[in-house]
């Protein structure tokens, strides 16, 4: 008998000094000391060796052994889910809150707001359409009928499931739309993103955003385009900017100019920007042409109207100096957080 308190004494010395810092290593003490085969099972087997008069003595010491493989098995598992270590959660409601760091708006969006400002102190309304058009309100109610060789100018996206439908390639489609509900006057700004089959490069997208006007009444002349684009460019750049009208092709206007202003950057001497010519181009216009006047049951014998579009992209461009297209989509915040002082 004398051994198997020798034994014991081992065995709890053993225990005393096991470490187990894996749910590997765990497992293996608890198969080890407490398994069917483990060594607590194998003394408690010692007792029918035991003489009688012993045997309460000797049941009281292999009780008390069992209780501390047992308990040594709890210890090592809690250490391992860390219940034991962690130090109760502690909340102190007087400190600061976190600082989230707050958002800005996107370039696009300033340059968005800022137009429609503009036209709305003219009274320009706005109007919005869907991005995923039918064939006449992007083309052939804007007088550009299927293999019309300008359609080329803005080859887009079809969606197979219906090959009528396509996805917006100008915010004319939004006129078009607006031409259908209501009666003249009209007077209407689009803003919204349109969609070109183009090679994405730093000088085109894609994808882009536009802002189109609208504006049909009796006696609109190319007086009132001019005007009214003139005060636009002064709301937008600054009263020194000079404006040009250069003759211009679009199917839905006639006669059609695009418009340019003088550069930003060099005042008109002439830089990169404006490839040395002292201007740059801003927008397309012209007076609305008399078949997509009657398209939509529009007199064009007693109503007259102009249009423009314009690309916010090339706006914001000039505006902030941002010399590559990718830069707006690419959401990378060194570029973004530039424009958080920005309204
Ligand atoms: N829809 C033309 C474009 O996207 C722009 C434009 C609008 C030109 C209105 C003239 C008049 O290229």
């Amino acid at each position: 008998m004398e051994n198997l308190v020798q034994q014991l004494e081992q065995y709890k010395n053993e225990i005393a000094a096991y470490e187990a810092n894996t749910a590997a290593a765990v497992e293996a003490y608890r198969i080890k000391y407490l398994g069917t085969k483990g060594i607590v099972k194998a003394v408690m087997g010692e007792m029918k060796n035991v003489p009688n008069d012993q045997k309460k003595s000797f049941g009281l010491l292999l009780n008390e052994f069992r209780q501390i493989a047992e308990a040594k098995y709890e210890t090592l598992k809690a250490a391992l889910t860390g219940n034991q270590t962690e130090p109760a959660e502690t909340f102190d409601s007087t400190l600061p809150g976190d600082v989230y760091p707050l958002g800005s708006r996107h370039p696009i969006s300033i340059v968005r707001k800022n137009i429609i400002d503009i036209f709305h102190r003219l009274g320009f309304a706005v109007a919005e359409g869907p991005e995923i058009e039918d064939d006449w309100h992007n083309f052939g109610a804007m007088n550009l009928p299927a293999d019309h060789p300008a359609r080329d100018m803005q080859d887009t996206f079809y969606i197979n499931k219906n090959p009528d439908w396509l996805l917006r390639t100008h915010t004319s489609s939004v006129q078009a739309r607006v031409m259908e509900k209501q009666k003249p006057p009209i007077r209407v700004i689009c803003p919204g993103r349109v969609y070109r089959n183009e090679t994405i490069s730093a000088r085109a997208h894609c994808f882009f955003h536009q802002v189109e006007g609208l504006c049909i009444d009796d006696n609109v002349s190319f007086a009132d385009l001019k005007q009214t684009l003139y005060f636009f460019v002064q709301e937008m750049f600054g009263k020194t900017v000079k404006i040009r009208f250069r003759p211009s092709y679009f199917p839905f206007t006639e006669p059609s100019a695009e418009m340019d202003i003088s550069c930003l950057i060099c005042g008109g001497d002439g830089c990169n920007v404006c490839k040395h010519t002292g201007w740059v181009e801003i927008l397309g216009s012209g007076m609305v042409h008399p078949r997509v006047l009657e398209n939509f049951g529009i007199d064009s014998n007693k109503y007259t109207g102009f249009a423009f579009g314009m690309g916010m992209e090339r706006i914001c461009q000039l505006k902030y100096r941002v010399n590559d297209l990718r830069l707006y989509s690419q959401n990378d915040v060194r570029f973004l957080k530039q424009f958080t002082s920005a309204r």
